[in-house]
């Protein structure tokens, strides 16, 4: 090849990259919790990267677990616009414009956490034993209660039903999620 050849070659390649910089260069805006976050995509965010990938090993938020990656157990559930989603088969661009809410964003007192908590006492059994799950189900647990504040058993249950917890604690965990119901339905009757 040609020294001419060669540079207009050279140029070709330059202007093809940067053309691909002009079309990744979007940014995301992510509301999560409470605080709003900018991603270049194409440099900050991957097409490929899942929300999960993103709140845990970009922004440290190790709250939530990855357990099978493929959406069969509900270990990464974090909250979009008030719905429990898969943050492993959310894809972080798909989020852009949206909020999320993991269990990080949680107030201490929270009346789903504490309501977990309380349930790892003894004498009530226990919703909680390697507590791999228990994010998850407390942030499934919080979507529900925020959209139904009196859920029946079989409710619970059904709204649970995408979380699986390997130490087979299901029954506390459904008695801490009528027990948090309980507790934020007094907290309204206070207000
Ligand atoms: S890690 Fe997302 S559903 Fe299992
Ligand atoms: S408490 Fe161990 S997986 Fe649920």
């Amino acid at each position: 090849m040609s020294e001419r050849e060669s540079a207009a070659v050279q140029d070709w390649a330059r202007s093809i990259e940067g053309d691909l910089e002009k079309n990744n260069a979007h940014k995301i805006s992510i509301r999560i919790n409470g605080a709003r976050h900018e991603f270049e995509s194409g440099r900050e965010i991957q097409p490929m990267d899942t929300l999960a990938f993103l709140l845990k090993e970009r922004l440290g938020l190790t709250g939530l677990k990855v357990a099978c990656d493929e959406g069969a157990c509900g270990a990464c559930t974090v909250i979009m616009d008030g719905q429990a989603i898969l943050s492993c088969m959310t894809l972080a661009v798909e989020v852009d414009g949206h909020d999320i809410l993991t269990i990080e964003g949680l107030e201490n007192d929270d009346p789903v956490v504490r309501s977990f908590a309380e349930q790892c006492e003894p004498g009530y059994g226990t919703a909680m034993q390697c507590g791999f799950c228990t994010p998850g189900f407390v942030m499934a647990a919080k979507a529900v209660l925020d959209e139904n504040p009196n859920p029946t058993t079989a409710e619970i249950k059904e709204a649970l039903s995408g979380n699986l917890c390997r130490c087979g604690c299901y029954a506390a965990i459904v008695r801490a999620v009528q027990a948090a119901a309980t507790r934020m339905n007094a907290g309204r009757v206070e207000k």
